[in-house]
Order: structure tokens, then C-alpha cells, then sequence
């Protein structure tokens, strides 16, 4: 606790992620579903995913491993965290949270730690959250993990829903820096939950809306209505953006990667196009790992770090939307 210490910024240390080794190819999908490689990727742009062995993977383990890989690339000890915050819709349990059970098995016995829910935006929501409470002066060093096994949160007998989705985690670490300029200068926690039926997961049949009585997804499994969520992303994305670069003032050229949450690569794309984006600083790699909800913006921000491709000085932006309906956006002076 720093309580009552001058203004200070926010340094981004380290990052972290984890994925799991087994891969479902759309190949492997044809053999399970009424579908094809063709149109998977046409639509989606996604050739593989990575999916959970439920006998030892699954959101807490992908979401520890993260966190633990962050925290030695930070050169700290889990014991150094003030706070862990876990962004995830696909919890193993709601009690304890994730972030408890991730700060008991790693040892951050000084930390407090709780879970977040909202969706696919869940990493960028953390992310801001962590960023205000270590500018407000009550936590130094907090630990951001956004995770989701989505193999167990989609009934593999729904083509619509189950060909977009894979297992991720992404991390970073933390930390209060003494100039107030570094960290997030601006961001966006958006909700409108008069479409939350457009993208829902029931765990009881109350919860089923009318008129959806007959959808033979079962109960605890992901349901979506695709072309409204598609309709809601391609705005909302540009929206998110636009607003993002008008209040900083900065211009495409001047930031270093757009990192947005792989949902669908067409999605993606119409951001670009319809901003005018320069391709090379948005990071795609839905071909490869799917949609990972949570685990989606995190894994991006590791693959970029790692690569040495966000540059100390120059702005990035995080944006994400999700279930809700949830979007969030930050724009962070590494
Ligand atoms: N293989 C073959 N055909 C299929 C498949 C499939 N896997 N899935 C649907 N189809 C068929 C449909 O039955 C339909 O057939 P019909 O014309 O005979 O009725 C046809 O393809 C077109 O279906 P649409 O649903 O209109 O397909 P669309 O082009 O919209 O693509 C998709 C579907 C990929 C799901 C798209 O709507 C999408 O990406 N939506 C956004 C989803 C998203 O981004 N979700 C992220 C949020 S997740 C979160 O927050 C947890």
C-alpha cells in the first residue's frame, strides 16, 4: 500500500501466456461436425484452435501457467503482488475464485485477488481496472490474467457456435511507475445488457429467454445469434477505435499495434479497412488459436512483447468486445 503518494503512471513489466498442446484442426472438426475447411475459414479465418485435455488442462490451469510465466520474466516472486485479477466466463468454480486458487498454488500469500466477468472483453476491463487502482496510490504491483477454456463452454454438436472457439491465457504484470504519463491514457468500459440474448450461456432453463425454448444447444453451453454479434462487432469495433484515437489525438501511424480480440478475422479486417489501420500493426493469429474469449487480447500482447514489437515510447491500444454485450478499449504509453 502507497497510500497518499504523489500521482505516479503505469509500467506494463512483463508479460505471460499459455496455451494448450492439443490442436483442433477444422480438418478434425469436417470428421464431427456437418461442416468444412473451406467455409470455416472463409468465414472465420481460423485453420486451428488449441483445445484443453479435461484430465489436467483447463481455464485455472492455463491461467496459473500464465501468471507464473510473467511473474519470473519480471524477475519477481508471486509473494511481490499487492493484487491478481482474473478476467474469465469460464470459471472451473465460482468459489474460489481462479485468481485465489492461482494466488494460493503460486504462493501470493500478500495478495488479494478476484475474479471479473465480461466475456471476451474481460482482459481490457482487467486491464483498466489494474491500471486506476494502481494510479489511485492503494496497490503497487498487480498481477492481470485473462483466461478462458471455451472447449468446455461449447457443445460440439452446434456448428455455429463451436467451429469459432479455442483455449487461452494471456498475462501481464504490473507496476507503479513515477511518471504519471506512462500507463493507460485512456480507456473505454462500455455495457449494454439489452442484447445480453444474442450471446449467453444458461445454467438453468429460468434463464432461457422466450422464443429460444427450442434451441437444442444444451444447458451450460454458449449460445449466439452470429449475425447480430458480427453487426455489433464491425460497429462497435470502429466506434471503440475512432473514439480512441480522437481523444489521445494520435494518429494510426503513430501507434505502435492495435491489439484487438480475435473474434472473427473478417471482423478484423473491416476495422482496418474502414479506419484505414496499417495491416502490419494488428496482430492476427485467430488462424491458429480461434477465438479464446478472455485469453484472446493477452495472448496477442505476449506474442507482440515477446517479438519486441511494442516499443517503449510509442502508444498501443488494446480493444475487445464481447458477451453482455460488453466492449472496452486502452490506450497505453508503454
Ligand atoms: N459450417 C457450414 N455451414 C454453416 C456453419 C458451419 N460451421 N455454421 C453455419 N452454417 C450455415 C448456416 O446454417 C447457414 O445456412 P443457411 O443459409 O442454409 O441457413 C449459413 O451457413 C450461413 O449462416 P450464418 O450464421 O448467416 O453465417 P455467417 O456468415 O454469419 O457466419 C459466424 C457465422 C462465423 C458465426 C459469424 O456470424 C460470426 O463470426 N459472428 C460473430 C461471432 C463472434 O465474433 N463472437 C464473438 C463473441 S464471443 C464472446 O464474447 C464469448
Amino acid at each position: 500500500m502507497i497510500r497518499g503518494t504523489l500521482p505516479c503512471g503505469v509500467r506494463i513489466v512483463s508479460t505471460g501466456s499459455a496455451v494448450p498442446e492439443a490442436e483442433l484442426t477444422n480438418k478434425d472438426l469436417e470428421k464431427i461436425l456437418d461442416t468444412s475447411d473451406e467455409w470455416i475459414h472463409q468465414r472465420t479465418g481460423i485453420t486451428s484452435r488449441r483445445i484443453s485435455d479435461p484430465a489436467k488442462e483447463g481455464t485455472f490451469t492455463l491461467a496459473r501457467d500464465a501468471v507464473r510465466v510473467a511473474i519470473e520474466r519480471a524477475g519477481w516472486k508471486a509473494d511481490d503482488l499487492d493484487l491478481l485479477i482474473c478476467a474469465s466466463c469460464t470459471q472451473e468454480m465460482t468459489c474460489p475464485s481462479i485468481s485465489c486458487r492461482i494466488a494460493g498454488e503460486l504462493g501470493a500469500t500478500r495478495a488479494g485477488a478476484f475474479d471479473l466477468v465480461a466475456a471476451c472483453s474481460g482482459f481490457v476491463y482487467a486491464m483498466n481496472v489494474a491500471d486506476s487502482l494502481i494510479r489511485s496510490g492503494r496497490h503497487r504491483r498487480i498481477g492481470v490474467v485473462g483466461a478462458d477454456a471455451m472447449s468446455t463452454a461449447v457443445d460440439y454438436t452446434d456448428r455455429a457456435v463451436s467451429i469459432l472457439f479455442g483455449d487461452a491465457a494471456g498475462a501481464a504484470m504490473l507496476e507503479a511507475d513515477p511518471d504519471p504519463s506512462r500507463g493507460c491514457i485512456h480507456q473505454t468500459l462500455g455495457a449494454d445488457g439489452s442484447d445480453w440474448r444474442t450471446l449467453y450461456m444458461p445454467r438453468r432453463s429460468q434463464e432461457i429467454p422466450p422464443g429460444e425454448e427450442n434451441n437444442p444447444i444444451r444447458l451450460g453451453y454458449l449460445r449466439m445469434h452470429g449475425r447480430e454479434v458480427f453487426r455489433f462487432a464491425v460497429t462497435k469495433f470502429r466506434e471503440v477505435i475512432e473514439e480512441a484515437l480522437t481523444a489521445t489525438k494520435l494518429t494510426p501511424a503513430q501507434v505502435s499495434q492495435f491489439i484487438c480480440h480475435q473474434s472473427n478475422r473478417r471482423i478484423i479486417e473491416s476495422a482496418i479497412e474502414k479506419i484505414g489501420l496499417p495491416p502490419e500493426k494488428v496482430h492476427i493469429n485467430i488462424d491458429r488459436f480461434g477465438n479464446s474469449s478472455a485469453g484472446s487480447v493477452g495472448l496477442c500482447l505476449d506474442q507482440l512483447w515477446q517479438a519486441g514489437k511494442i516499443p517503449k515510447g510509442q502508444p498501443m491500444i488494446l480493444v475487445a468486445f464481447g458477451g453482455g454485450l460488453t466492449w472496452a478499449s486502452g490506450v497505453w504509453n508503454v
